[in-house]
């Protein structure tokens, strides 16, 4: 990208805001202008950027006027509040809320998956949940090759999916519980600290989370391909960053460990880690900081037809939000060199 572009990130103080700011400096994005975005609580707050100090200014209807791109994750209920005012200001919003992901006439997108969805879009480009793409990069190309019919995935979700004050409260509950004092959950709605419970979403009238509906609907919508089974439990577990996910997944046309290891060893976005010898495979620590998402304990999953079992592990405020986020906008402006 050669042109430079003024860009906004609304959200600027949160867990994936603070994300945008060290991806846009690490992948040296061509910025002439930046304005940072918050509520009114972070109003007048300084952050540094290369070596710069920028003021938070409260997000508002006319913060985006001659904007080129404004990265969003203020949460959904702001994305659609200020939605209008981005898409009237001329500039391209993408955004990383659930807000307008499931929109028909709004492009949801995984760059490795579906990239040919940008050149779609009216003003806002989605950026799907962190499970979701998660799962989706590594498989894709198994789905390209093999059709997959049919996918069951069991999340072990960090607490920084649920945002920056929540990460603060695994770490203050963690020190607290070794201090023998009472925990007292005030962001997640259970002790996370040494502890494991079922995602915090809402649950719908069949039993399943938002989170599992999300990764269902989301799916089908990124492969084009509606006829795809997938089932899921999401987990919240002690984590600090980047989720892992047990995938076991049924293909129309057989595929051994060792061809899905070779398919998943070229693909994009993927890095496979997959020693049996040493016990050593995907783990959250190692995801954390890492653009690709980790692949391993591939096996055969001889209780269904072409069943194969993978575990997998990928930091879901980069891949999973932000970078996500941030190749979408270089592909869409990519075309403007
Ligand atoms: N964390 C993840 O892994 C992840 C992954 C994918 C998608 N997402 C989505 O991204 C969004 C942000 O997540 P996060 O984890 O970064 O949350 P977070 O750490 O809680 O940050 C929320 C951000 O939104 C801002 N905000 C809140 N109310 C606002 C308002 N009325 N006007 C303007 N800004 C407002 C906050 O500003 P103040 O500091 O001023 O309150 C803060 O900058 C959510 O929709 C989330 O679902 C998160």
């Amino acid at each position: 990208m050669a042109k430079k572009l003024k860009v906004a990130i609304l959200g600027v103080t949160g867990a994936v805001g603070q994300e945008f700011l060290e991806l846009l400096k690490e992948r040296k994005f061509p910025i002439e202008e930046l304005r940072l975005l918050a509520s009114g609580r972070s109003a007048g707050k300084e952050i540094e950027f290369m070596g710069k100090g920028y003021k938070v200014a409260e997000a508002k209807p006319d913060s985006f006027k001659g904007l080129d791109l404004v990265l969003s994750s203020a949460g959904g209920a702001i994305s659609r509040e200020l939605a209008p005012y981005i898409v009237k200001s001329g500039a391209l919003m993408v955004d990383n809320t659930s807000a307008f992901r499931m929109d028909p006439e709004i492009p949801l997108v995984v760059p490795e998956v579906n990239p040919e969805d940008i050149a779609r879009h009216k003003g806002i480009i989605a950026n799907p949940n962190c499970s979701t793409i998660i799962a989706l990069v590594p498989l894709w190309p198994i789905h390209k090759i093999a059709k997959i019919k049919r996918f069951v995935a069991a999340t072990y979700q960090a607490a920084s999916g649920a945002g920056a004050k929540a990460m603060e409260e695994l770490q203050v509950q963690a020190r607290d519980f070794l201090d023998g004092k009472k925990v007292t959950p005030k962001v997640l709605p259970h002790q996370i600290a040494f502890n494991v419970f079922s995602h915090n979403s809402k649950i719908g009238p069949d039993g399943y989370c938002e989170e599992e509906t999300k990764m269902v609907k989301e799916t089908k919508k990124i492969f084009h391909d509606h006829d795809i089974q997938i089932v899921a439990t999401c987990v919240r577990v002690p984590v600090l960053r980047a989720h892992s996910e047990a995938l076991f997944v049924e293909t129309e046309r057989p595929l051994s460990p060792e061809e899905a290891r070779e398919i998943l060893k070229k693909a994009p976005g993927v890095k496979v880690i997959d020693d049996r010898e040493k016990n050593y495979f995907p783990m959250p620590l190692e995801a954390t900081g890492q653009d690709d998402i980790l692949v391993g304990r591939l096996r055969a999953d001889a209780t269904v037809k072409n069943g194969l079992a993978m575990f997998i592990a990928g930091d879901q405020i980069r891949k999973g939000a932000a970078l996500n986020a941030i190749q979408i906008a270089e592909l869409a402006f990519a075309s403007q060199r």
